[in-house]
């Protein structure tokens, strides 16, 4: 099934693979270049890209060289991306990011300290950015507690980011709700210890994730709207609060009543493994459209599908290394391992460099085959 067309409400696409969002710090000022352009579009083959986290306003920030999308100079050099996939039959979704409190002074406006729902530091946590002058990871600093009034204001940087998207040319917008930042922070009542609407219940903890939703939607429609969640991840010192369930099978009715184009689940590891009657009950309590993402292989993938648990699969590390990887997982030819080492950085290297299969020698084929 993996290679058979899927629609996205009105969105057509080419098949079943989504390239999930992967953070390449390859943007200064959060301006995207040619260089960025052409690596989305070596990978357009998938049914869905779905971008790396974008910065939604200048306090949302937590990692250097991440690109924007609240100013006018960052969303015009979208349409250079957008463009480029748009060329070759792709169909591109943004995601919309606020870190929260996975920030560091450095990467906030005038070294402000991070904004969180409580002040609550996230141990042994690491950001991206400058200390004593110097460039690198850095532990995470200690956030601030948003006061209430503070939060339509981050909710209108969502919806103003959203609007931006739409000027970019973006198919749609995905809203980061996973992986410890500021929406996830609010869900789990060990991040989240407020005592306003915001915080206590799981009606009060999920409440910004579906204001944020609301008013996206409002404003460019539910159809072009995705959340990303996590459930059960631990990412950024998150933990697995005893009400995790609850919280999901609540979300997901509430997901249901919106009708929005899909719920992204990603798994960092216990979800599929220690946890799969939860992606069955997901897929019971919603009734939209699934994308899973987290070491996905064809195989399981499939396995996925066969199940009618999921409706698409996204990939992440394989497509870093496998521009081309739907024709690769198509005829079965061997994979590039890819090389954590350039993951992130300024650099080309490990970004647009990685060949098709077909631009191989034989012998980096035979050499390929081996490796696998
Ligand atoms: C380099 C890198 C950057 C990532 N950045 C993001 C991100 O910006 N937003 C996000 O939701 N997930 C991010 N992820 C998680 C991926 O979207 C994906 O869920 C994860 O890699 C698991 O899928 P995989 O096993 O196919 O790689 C990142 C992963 C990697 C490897």
């Amino acid at each position: 099934m993996l290679f058979e067309t899927f629609k996205i409400k009105n969105i057509e696409l080419s098949n079943r693979m989504v390239m999930a969002p992967m953070t390449r710090t390859r943007s200064k000022n959060g301006i995207m270049t040619e260089m960025n352009a052409q690596y989305y579009q070596q990978r357009a083959s998938v049914g869905l890209i779905i971008t790396e986290g974008t910065s939604i306003s200048d306090n949302s920030m937590g990692y250097l060289y991440v690109p924007g999308i609240y100013n006018a100079a960052q969303t015009e050099s979208w349409k250079l991306v957008t463009d480029a996939v748009h060329l070759k039959g792709g169909k591109i979704f943004t995601q919309l990011w606020h870190v929260g409190r996975v920030s560091h002074i450095s990467n906030q406006p005038n070294h402000f300290q991070p904004l969180a729902p409580s002040a609550i530091l996230a141990k042994d946590s690491t950001a991206w950015g400058i200390e004593d002058g110097v460039e690198g990871r850095v532990q995470v600093s200690m956030p601030r507690a948003l006061v209430k009034a503070e939060i339509p204001e981050i909710i209108q940087d969502y919806v103003k980011a959203a609007k931006n998207a739409m000027l970019a040319g973006f198919d749609g917008i995905e809203i980061h709700g996973a992986n410890g930042y500021l929406i996830d922070q609010f869900l789990n009542p060990d991040t989240n210890i407020r005592n306003d609407e915001y915080g206590g219940s799981i009606e009060n903890r999920t409440r910004i994730m579906l204001e944020v939703i609301g008013a996206i939607s409002a404003e460019i429609g539910a159809d072009k709207v995705g959340i990303r969640v996590s459930p059960y991840g631990t990412q950024h010192d998150m933990s697995l609060f005893s009400e995790i369930e609850q919280t999901y099978e609540y979300l997901a009715h509430e997901f249901s009543k919106r009708d929005m184009a899909y719920v992204h689940l990603h798994d960092q590891g216990l979800l599929y493994n220690d946890h799969f009657d939860f992606i069955e009950k997901f897929r019971k309590w919603y009734s939209g459209n699934i994308i899973f993402a987290g070491f996905l292989t064809k195989e399981k993938a499939e396995g996925l599908f066969t199940k009618g648990l999921i409706d698409l699969a996204a990939f992440g590390r394989p497509l870093i290394s496998n521009p081309d990887l739907v024709e690769r997982l198509k005829h079965d030819y061997p994979l590039h391992p890819g090389n954590r080492e350039t993951y992130y950085g300024y650099s080309i290297e490990g970004y647009v460099d990685y060949p098709r299969y077909e631009e191989l020698s034989e012998e980096e084929k035979q050499q390929l085959s081996g490796k696998n």
